[in-house]
């Protein structure tokens, strides 16, 4: 049985613990997944009385709940709610927690530590909780949850887990990356490795390349403080695109545990070929939105979003080509890329085979045999399709393409946040869907020396126009000049 457990939330008046954290809360609770005598504690600096807290809590959730507000539902979630005034930067506020945790039978003796909070404030909290005893686990367990960015390139990240490795263990930390926490991500495992007729494919006899895509049409909206210091390659690639990536190419873990699963993932990040310096034009790609039109609105360049430097060449569209040197994936490209406002909001990884042997159809009209590809949308919809060549009806011997469709999510059946089954995982102590430090490393290693070119590189930038497809040129990562990104999980003509 899950254990009841005190979950304190750094933060939780930001942007996250209100769109996010706090509805999946709400969401667990209907689903009657929260241990009785959870409580969650939530921290902040304005000095808030406990009524003023529900009464936010509440506002959150008719933002964001799913189904609306429940009146009875809520007040069995409000009787969970608790506010506390204090200073991430005053270890008074620890010791106070500390108090509250040790002396109010209230409050559950496990502990999670939500850090909801500016990466650069990790280190320093983690520090304070351990010197207020509150990451001791004499009387029950004691987790700290971390966000992403883990670091802000390879030695940064280093310099943060050493820091926190002082006052925990590594089954103590649990990293998000809530793309993990998606149910279509987590079908990827599904797809491959609970259908057998896939797998004798799945490598490069059969694939010709691999394509990982998430395009956005929102912009930086009021993120650009955080955002024009990290850039897409790292508020995107080195994280989210990168562990789809291992979970396209990794080999069948042993058994789904979390260790077994994470070192084949890790086998992966480590068998990616570094790209050289020299190397970073021919396999990168970076550009920034200029204004333009998304969805018939009007929209500014990034460069007139508020809290942008005027002279910002942070890039909003990165692309790259990698290539995983293992006995399976030996020679096939995998192409990475994401950008912010472009024609659509999509994720999805787009799997395109080689070319069967012409010789057969030599002598009939069929002057084009296209490739197969297998699609797997991430979101919106998720889904699985499968293209494929077939005769079309009639006398000529002509072929057209068709699509077999295997989406797996009915009308009827329930949509359910990332967040809601990465906070439960933490509740069971599940860490399958969190990164392990090395991953984290690994990631770090694939992404750093395009970090370093880039930052050399600071007088241009490419620009796309917002609401298109990001710049032409990106294609030219692509190994042969008949291959393009795919934009689409329709048949394209
Ligand atoms: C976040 C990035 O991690 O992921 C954002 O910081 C990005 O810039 C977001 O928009 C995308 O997540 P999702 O779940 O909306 O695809």
């Amino acid at each position: 049985m899950t254990q009841p457990c005190t979950y304190v939330i750094f933060g939780s008046t930001g942007n996250l613990s209100r769109t996010k954290l706090m509805p999946a809360l709400y969401h667990l609770e209907a689903a009657n997944r929260l241990p009785e005598g959870t409580m969650i504690l939530a921290t902040g600096r304005r000095p808030w009385s406990q009524e003023k807290w529900v009464a936010e809590v509440k506002e959150m959730l008719m933002a964001k709940a799913r189904n609306g507000v429940d009146e009875a539902l809520f007040n069995k979630f409000k009787n969970r709610l608790y506010y506390f005034e204090g200073d991430l930067n005053n270890i008074d506020m620890y010791t106070n927690i500390q108090q509250l945790i040790d002396n109010n039978p209230q409050f559950p003796s496990n502990a999670a530590f939500y850090m909801s909070i500016r990466p650069a404030e990790f280190g320093t909290v983690t520090q304070y909780l351990s010197n207020a005893g509150l990451l001791k686990e004499d009387h029950g367990w004691r987790r700290i949850i971390i966000e992403k960015p883990f670091g802000y390139d390879l030695d940064s990240a280093r310099a943060l887990h050493q820091s926190i490795s002082k006052h925990l263990h590594e089954d103590q930390v649990y990293r998000i990356d809530h793309y993990l926490g998606k149910g279509t991500v987590q079908n990827v495992l599904v797809f491959r490795f609970a259908n057998l007729l896939l797998e004798p494919l799945w490598n490069r006899n059969y694939i010709d390349h691999i394509q990982i895509s998430h395009s956005e049409t929102l912009g930086v909206d009021s993120r650009a403080e955080y955002y024009d210091g990290a850039g897409a390659m790292r508020d995107m690639i080195q994280s989210h695109l990168l562990q789809l990536l291992t979970l396209v190419a990794m080999e069948p873990p042993v058994s789904m545990e979390s260790e077994a699963m994470r070192d084949e993932k890790v086998k992966v990040l480590k068998a990616i070929r570094p790209i050289p310096p020299n190397a970073v034009h021919a396999q990168t790609y970076r550009a920034q939105y200029a204004s333009g039109s998304v969805n018939g609105q009007k929209v500014k360049g990034y460069l007139e979003e508020s809290n942008v430097p005027k002279d910002s060449v942070t890039e909003t569209f990165a692309a790259m080509k990698l290539y995983i040197d293992n006995w399976r994936w030996a020679g096939v490209p995998f192409y990475l890329r994401t950008g912010k406002r472009l024609a659509t909001s999509q994720s999805m990884i787009s799997i395109c085979f080689k070319e069967p042997p012409r010789q057969f159809f030599r002598t009939s009209q069929i002057q084009k045999i296209r490739s197969n590809w297998v699609l797997l949308g991430i979101q919106p919809s998720g889904c699985l399709k499968v293209e494929m060549t077939v005769k079309e009806p009639g006398l000529e011997m002509n072929t057209r393409q068709t699509s077999l469709d295997a989406s797996f999510r009915e009308e009827d059946e329930v949509y359910t946040d990332a967040y809601e089954d990465l906070l439960l995982d933490i509740l069971e102590g599940d860490r399958s869907l969190f990164l392990r430090y090395d991953e984290v490393e690994h990631a770090w290693r694939v992404v750093d020396p395009v970090l370093r070119a880039w930052a050399m590189e600071r007088a241009y930038i490419a620009t796309y126009p917002a609401g298109s497809w990001g710049p032409e040129e990106s294609r030219r990562l692509f190994e042969r000049e008949n291959q393009t990104w795919r934009n689409s999980l329709q048949l394209e003509s």
